[in-house]
């Protein structure tokens, strides 16, 4: 045990899963703001039923877990695809609640815990904040949004010695989907990231990263064609 704290929202599967593993093996206590429960009975890991999208649920939350955190990490998301003209509205607004409002209300609960720790926070954040494709605006746009409030909080907690950094993550193996996705990044390799960002001298930060497997399916376009794309 490392006596540090870290609280995680949605780490029941999926990335939150493997950077859960990663800090339990590093000897932090792991607290799950989770949805849906793993029920997996792992030392110095904690859950807690939360619907992160419900201020309710996080109020609550907060009333079974107020101590300090060293590292929180706002994972919990969820990618609806659909062009913006037949998307479902339900699916629109389940993006902004929770991708969004989600992270919002998790920040807004939890960052007075993490500046008792003088602490961090990841902000798990995608490639799609930037790269944005066709059926992608729920979740593009949620996402560049996500970026928009963690550069905020970067200039409102800098002075109080938390550090904040958003992920800018490409395609993540986060489940087995029986096909070949092994050039894909794996969580417990995201896991390591953010141990490496949080081990950085406490007196630098990275306020943004671009985290990409290194040989990723390969463009069949060669060099200026690919420009033809565009
Ligand atoms: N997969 C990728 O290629 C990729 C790439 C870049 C960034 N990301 C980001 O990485 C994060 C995790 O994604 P993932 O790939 O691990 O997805 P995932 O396998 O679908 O897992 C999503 C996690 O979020 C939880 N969650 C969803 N809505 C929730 C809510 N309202 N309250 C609490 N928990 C909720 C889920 O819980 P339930 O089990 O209850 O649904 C699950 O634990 C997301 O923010 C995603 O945008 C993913």
């Amino acid at each position: 045990m490392n006596n540090k704290t870290a609280l995680i929202t949605g780490c029941n599967r999926g990335l939150g899963e493997g950077i859960r593993n990663i800090l339990l093996k590093q000897g932090y206590t792991v607290i799950g703001l989770n949805r849906t429960l793993s029920n997996q009975k792992l030392k110095n890991y904690i859950e807690i039923k939360c619907d992160i999208s419900n201020s309710e649920n996080i109020e609550k939350a907060k009333e079974k877990f107020n101590k300090k955190i060293d590292l929180l990490i706002i994972n919990a998301g969820i990618r609806r695809f659909e062009k913006i003209e037949s998307m479902k509205k339900q699916d629109w607004e389940d993006s902004v609640n929770i991708n969004l409002n989600g992270a919002f209300y998790t920040l807004n609960s939890f960052i007075e815990n993490v500046k008792k720790s003088k602490g961090d926070i990841i902000i798990i954040g995608s490639h799609s904040e930037k790269y944005t494709f066709e059926e992608g605006g729920a979740y593009c746009s949620t996402k560049l949004a996500l970026r928009g409030m963690a550069e905020c909080l970067r200039e409102e907690l800098r002075y109080e010695d938390v550090r904040i950094s958003y992920l800018s993550l490409g395609s993540i193996k986060n489940r087995n989907h029986n096909i070949y996705e092994e050039w894909k990044l794996m969580p417990e390799e995201v896991g390591i990231t953010i141990l490496n960002i949080i081990n950085l001298p406490k007196r630098i930060f990275i306020p943004y990263l671009d985290i990409r497997p290194l040989q990723p399916l390969k463009d069949e376009k060669k060099g200026i064609e690919k420009l033809q794309y565009v």
